[in-house]
């Protein structure tokens, strides 16, 4: 729970028909949004929503402006009125953590400290708290990622990648609560460095690192993108998984791309379907090619592959 008796909200105003293209706009930035009605006609029509992001600390006010921007632009209608405001911590938080069940995802089973052992056996446990930074796995598209590690933790090559690899072997771009560190972490017991523009991200992603036995293997730092030379220092990477948004991810695309190792797996996440081709030109234009694809709709999971070796290279 937040050290401060007062969290924060985030309130857009919007015509009720237009409520929920407005929910993206604090995707990845809170686990706690809520949409609700304001205003209805006498007869009981809705006219007016509320959709709130609830924050521990004081939220980006900038890119959720920008955010309800395009997303007003998008819907066809003007800027809807948004207001911060400090409100009390109350409940919210503890409400989250409550409605968390644990989750199975392949071979990871998630939960919560709320959630009594005994834990089912010939699973790797990770424990997360639903908390001040995004990632306790319910989330459709960490879900996917997980169960994306999953699949790449049978293939007999990627595990020979991440031997070969230096230290670190993997990179959690966008780490959040640390989820997708940890999981690559225990699978594969090989250092992960995991990575977040959000130093409150970073400070929960050290803490879950530790409940998790994996501190010495899960390296978490402040870097907006691939901009701290820790990142560039440790590349490249046998497996990156970055589950951020379409946008940030395509603007990433040659960064991320230089950093993954011949024959590496790359695991983009926090797109919608109808943005995946978007992202996959940017990607395949990095010499990258899709080696699998999992739906959770409306979200869309893609991982890719580099080549084992590289031909350019090959060429006198
Ligand atoms: C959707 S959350 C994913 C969290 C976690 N990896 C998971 O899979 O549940 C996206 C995370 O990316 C971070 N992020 C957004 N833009 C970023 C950037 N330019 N560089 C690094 N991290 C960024 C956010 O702070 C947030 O913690």
């Amino acid at each position: 729970l937040p050290d401060s008796p007062t969290a924060w909200s985030a309130r857009l105003t919007v015509p009720a028909a237009a409520a929920l293209s407005f929910e993206a706009v604090f995707a990845g930035l809170t686990d706690v949004v809520s949409l609700y009605e304001v205003e209805e006609t006498a007869d009981g029509v809705s006219l007016t929503w509320c959709v709130e992001g609830l924050f521990a600390a004081a939220p980006p006010r900038a890119e959720i402006a920008a955010r309800a921007a395009l997303a007003a632009g998008a819907a066809g209608i003007p800027e809807p009125p948004l207001a911060f405001e400090r409100v009390p911590a109350k409940d919210w938080l503890t409400a989250s953590v409550a409605a968390f069940p644990p989750l199975a995802a392949g071979r990871f089973y998630i939960h919560g400290d709320h959630v009594p052992g005994p834990y089912p056996a010939g699973k790797l446990h990770l424990r997360v708290n639903a908390a001040t930074a995004f990632g306790s796995g319910e989330h459709a598209s960490t879900y996917g990622c997980l169960l994306a590690l999953d699949r790449l933790a049978r293939r007999a090559a990627v595990r020979r990648g991440l031997a070969r690899a230096g230290t670190p072997a993997a990179l959690d771009m966008g780490c959040g609560s640390g989820i997708l560190a940890l999981a690559m972490a225990k699978a594969w017991r090989r250092p992960v460095l995991a990575a977040d523009i959000d130093p409150e991200a970073v400070r929960v992603a050290h803490a879950n690192a530790r409940a998790n036995g994996v501190a010495a293997l899960v390296r978490p730092v402040l870097s907006d993108g691939i901009g701290d030379a820790a990142l560039r220092r440790g590349a490249p990477y046998a497996v990156i998984a970055a589950n951020i948004l379409a946008r940030p991810l395509r603007a990433m695309s040659r960064g991320l791309a230089g950093l993954l190792a011949p024959g590496g797996a790359l695991i983009l996440a926090g797109l919608l379907q109808r943005q995946e081709a978007m992202v996959l030109t940017a990607y395949r234009a990095q010499g990258l090619w899709l080696h699998a694809r999992i739906l959770r709709r409306p979200w869309a999971i893609l991982v890719l592959r580099r080549a084992a070796f590289d031909r350019t290279a090959a060429l006198p």
